[in-house]
């Protein structure tokens, strides 16, 4: 071991505190109750619509979905026979609903986002927030415009865990912050989207046409319906779907609030060679003004997810779901092994002037080390949901708007451009798009 690398000895664990859903027991007046719609109730929506009805004051009012079984699904979700459509109009028609729930595949969330909000309705997108560069830009507009709110659903800025190392950041204790990483591994076919097809889809009782909205038109394919992830005509790949969470923890935690300047990518589609047009490793190297972020994502080893925050002060690591703070003093803790190669005399003097000027260094680095866990149970999805409802009711802005949102969207389409290009992705601000 090299001698300055020190040891960092103690650890202790702290549990904290949830601070949003959990903390609110009090009851909720009638004329509090927040009313919800909801577009899409698939793999997302359905885990979305059954937290955001256990939270005190809210209600859901309606459901849309093009897929006749998943509005069924709604229905026993919810256990009353609450409105069911095809036709997402109808909700933003309903004056009964004060926002919506849109948790439809990439390729739907402009046009709904913008259409919710035009129609004075509060929306929560699922994420990424958007397709293609331009579309975020737009959506921001009619967010302003009608002054809504919007949250994006990447939820790890709601997470107690996320917001105390934000915390340790923002107090210094990590010095400057010059690099940051987050990997994710998967290696199933469930994790790499081979989905089992819903078992009566028909084109009787999906309304195929209107899935598909701006994507090329193409006969009734249930595969596209249902494992959409894996062709850029509906989603972003690897980047859209995965690494955007891995950014959305590492801008919040380290306070970045805009694209990264240029993105380097590489990767390949080694092994799902089912008829996809994404990658299944991919590895980016962003830059911002003053840091770098890797990420990288496979879907063919199971690797834990790790996103590992690196200062001057130390090394913060979210390792699948606990945070552990290593402070370092970044010093000398003992004499250089170059000393080793100098004769006696020289050695000895060095020696003794080190230890004159190096007070410290016969108790090894003696740093505690800290966890943070949160609580058995505790849910970030559902803190983010109630986050938005809760700003719904206040007007107080929300974690993630739609300007943070289109932000970390904006990185995954340079990773894709990167990519998919095989060059450098550069973000041009003045056109608010992607050269190179
Ligand atoms: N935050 C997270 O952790 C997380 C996890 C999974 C998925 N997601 C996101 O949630 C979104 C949905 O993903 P999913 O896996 O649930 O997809 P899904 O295909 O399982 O469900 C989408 C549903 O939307 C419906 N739909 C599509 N277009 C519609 C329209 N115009 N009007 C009404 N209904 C429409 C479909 O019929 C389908 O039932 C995606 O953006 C995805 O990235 C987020």
């Amino acid at each position: 071991m090299r001698a300055g690398a020190g040891a960092a000895i103690a650890a202790r664990t702290v549990v904290l505190e949830p601070h949003f859903a959990y903390a609110s027991g009090r009851p909720v007046p009638p004329s509090d109750r927040v009313r919800f719609g909801i577009i899409g109730v698939g793999m997302q929506g359905n885990g979305l619509l059954k937290t955001a009805i256990g939270l005190p004051g809210v209600e859901c009012v309606a459901a849309c979905d093009l897929y006749d079984g998943r509005q069924e699904l709604a229905k026993e979700i919810t256990g009353k026979s609450i409105a069911t459509t095809r036709r997402y109009q109808e909700l933003l028609d309903n004056k009964e609903i004060d926002c919506i729930i849109n948790a439809t595949p990439d390729h739907w969330h402009r046009k709904i986002v913008i259409d919710c909000c035009d129609a004075r309705k509060d929306v929560y997108c699922e994420k990424p927030m958007t397709h293609a560069v331009g579309e975020g830009f737009e959506m921001i507009d009619a967010e302003k415009r009608n002054k809504r709110i919007v949250q994006v659903g990447s939820q790890r800025p709601s997470s107690v865990v996320y917001a105390k190392a934000r915390e340790i950041v923002e107090k210094g204790q990590l010095g400057e912050v010059c690099l940051a990483e987050g990997l994710m591994g998967r290696n199933d076919p469930g994790g790499a989207w081979q989905y089992p097809l819903p078992p009566d889809l028909s084109p009787q009782n999906l309304d195929w046409d209107t899935w598909l909205g701006t994507a090329p038109k193409i006969r009734f394919n249930p595969a596209h319906f249902q494992r959409w992830r894996c062709w850029q005509a509906y989603g972003s790949g690897v980047a859209g779907d995965l690494i955007v969470h891995l950014l959305t923890g590492i801008h919040f935690i380290v306070g970045v609030n805009g694209p990264p300047q240029r993105a380097m990518a590489s990767g390949g589609l080694y092994r799902w060679k089912d008829g996809r047009d994404v990658p299944d490793v991919h590895a980016v190297v962003f830059d911002y003004p003053k840091l770098q972020i890797y990420a990288r994502v496979t879907l063919n080893t199971e690797t834990p997810e790790a996103t590992r925050i690196m200062g001057k002060g130390g090394l913060l690591e979210i390792r699948e779901g606990v945070l552990t703070f290593t402070p370092q003093d970044g010093l000398d803790h003992g004499p250089s092994f170059l000393s080793g190669t100098w004769p006696k005399g020289q050695r000895e003097d060095y020696l003794a002037k080190f230890r004159a000027d190096h007070p410290y260094q016969h108790d090894a680095q003696a740093q505690e080390v800290t966890r943070y866990s949160a609580p058995p149970g505790y849910s970030d999805t559902r803190e983010h949901l109630y986050n938005f409802f809760d700003a719904v009711r206040t007007r107080k802005p929300v974690v993630e708007d739609a300007t943070f949102g289109n932000h970390t969207a904006i990185a995954c389409h340079m990773a894709n451009h990167a990519y998919f290009q095989k060059t450098t992705a550069l973000w041009d601000a003045s056109s608010k798009s992607i050269r190179g």
